[in-house]
C-alpha cells in the first residue's frame, strides 16, 4: 500500500497534465502483452476509462496478430510475414475479419464497458470509417493488405462528442468494396493524423525501441532509418517506427512506444514528469 502523502504527490503531479489534455484527443494502438494477459487487460480498461472520464477523447486501434496466427493454425491456413506485414490472401482476409472485427474487437469493448468506459466497437467497414487502397511497402505485394486512403473523421467526432470511446479493428474498404487487412500500427498513425490528435501511443510488449540491449528513450527519424537499414529495428517494430514519423509530420505532437507489460504504463506515461518508453521526435 502506498502512504497518503505519496498518493497526494502523485495526484498533484498529474493535475497540470489533466488540465493540458482536457478536450484533446489521444489515439492508442493497443497490442502485444497488454492485450493478451488478463491482469494487464483489466488495468488497460481502467486506464482508458479514467482518461475518458477526465475529459480526454480516446480512440483505440487494436492489433490481434497472435490471435489471427493461432486461428490460422486451427484452420490449417499458412501464415507468412514479410517485413512485419502478414501476407493476406482470400482465405486469410476472411479469418482476419472474423478474428479482428469479431472476437478480438468485442472482447476489448466488453472489457472496457464493464469498467464503465462507454466503448463502441467498429472496424473500417462501419460507415466507411477507413477507406483504403492496396499497400505495397517497398514494392512488395502483400495480397489483400491495405493502407488508409481516408478516415471518416466526422463520424469519429460524432462518437467522441457523445462521450463514446471508439475501438477500431484495422480493416479497410477498398475502392471496389474489397475488405483489406491494415497493419494496426499504420492504421493508428493514419487515424491520429486525420484526427489531428494530441498524442499517439503504441502500447507494445517491449520497453520501447531497444538497440544493443539499451532502451532508446528519444529517437529521431534519421537514426531510425539507419537502425532499420542495419537490421537493429526489424519485424513488427518497423511499421510502428515508420508510421510514428509519418504521423509526426502531419502535426501530431507526440508519439510514444511504451511497455504494455508494465501495469498502468499508459497512465505513467501521460501523467508523470519522467515519461517511459521511446519518444519519437522531429530532428534536432
Ligand atoms: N529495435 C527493436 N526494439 C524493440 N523491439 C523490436 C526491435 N526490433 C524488432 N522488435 C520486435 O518488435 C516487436 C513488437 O512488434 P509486434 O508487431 O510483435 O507487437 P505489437 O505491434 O505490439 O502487437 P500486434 O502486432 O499484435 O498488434 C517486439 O516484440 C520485438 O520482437
Ligand atoms: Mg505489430
Amino acid at each position: 500500500m502506498i502512504d497518503a502523502s505519496t498518493k497526494e504527490e502523485v495526484l498533484i503531479e498529474a493535475l497540470p497534465y489533466i488540465q493540458t489534455y482536457e478536450g484533446k484527443t489521444f489515439v492508442i494502438k493497443y497490442g502485444g502483452a497488454a492485450m493478451t494477459e488478463d491482469q494487464l487487460k483489466q488495468t488497460f480498461a481502467k486506464d482508458v476509462t479514467i482518461l475518458r472520464k477526465i475529459g480526454i477523447n480516446i480512440v483505440i486501434i487494436h492489433g490481434g496478430g497472435k490471435e489471427i496466427t493461432e486461428a490460422a493454425k486451427a484452420f490449417n491456413i499458412k501464415t507468412t510475414f514479410i517485413g512485419g506485414h502478414r501476407y493476406t490472401d482470400e482465405k486469410m482476409i476472411e479469418l482476419v475479419v472474423m478474428m479482428l472485427a469479431g472476437k478480438v474487437n468485442k472482447e476489448i469493448v466488453n472489457l472496457i464497458n464493464t469498467n464503465g468506459g462507454n466503448a463502441i466497437g467498429l472496424c473500417g467497414v462501419d460507415n466507411m470509417l477507413l477507406r483504403a487502397q492496396k499497400h505495397m511497402p517497398d514494392g512488395v505485394d502483400l495480397g489483400l493488405v491495405g493502407e488508409i486512403a481516408s478516415v471518416n473523421v466526422p463520424f469519429i467526432n460524432l462518437l467522441l462528442q457523445n462521450g463514446m470511446m471508439p475501438v477500431i479493428a484495422p480493416i479497410g474498404v477498398g475502392e471496389n468494396g474489397q475488405m483489406l487487412n491494415i497493419n494496426a500500427d499504420l492504421a493508428a498513425g493514419a487515424v491520429a493524423a486525420a484526427l489531428k490528435a494530441e498524442k499517439l501511443v503504441y502500447l507494445s510488449d517491449i520497453e520501447g525501441v531497444v538497440v544493443n540491449n539499451k532502451l532508446v528513450s528519444t529517437l529521431a527519424r534519421s537514426e531510425a532509418a539507419k537502425m532499420i537499414e542495419a537490421g537493429s529495428i526489424f519485424g513488427g517494430m518497423i511499421p510502428k517506427v515508420r508510421s510514428a514519423f509519418d504521423t509526426l509530420e502531419t502535426g501530431v505532437n507526440k508519439v510514444h512506444i511504451i511497455d504494455g507489460r508494465i501495469k498502468h504504463s499508459l497512465l505513467l506515461e501521460i501523467f508523470t514528469d519522467e515519461g517511459i518508453g521511446t519518444q519519437m521526435t522531429h530532428e534536432g
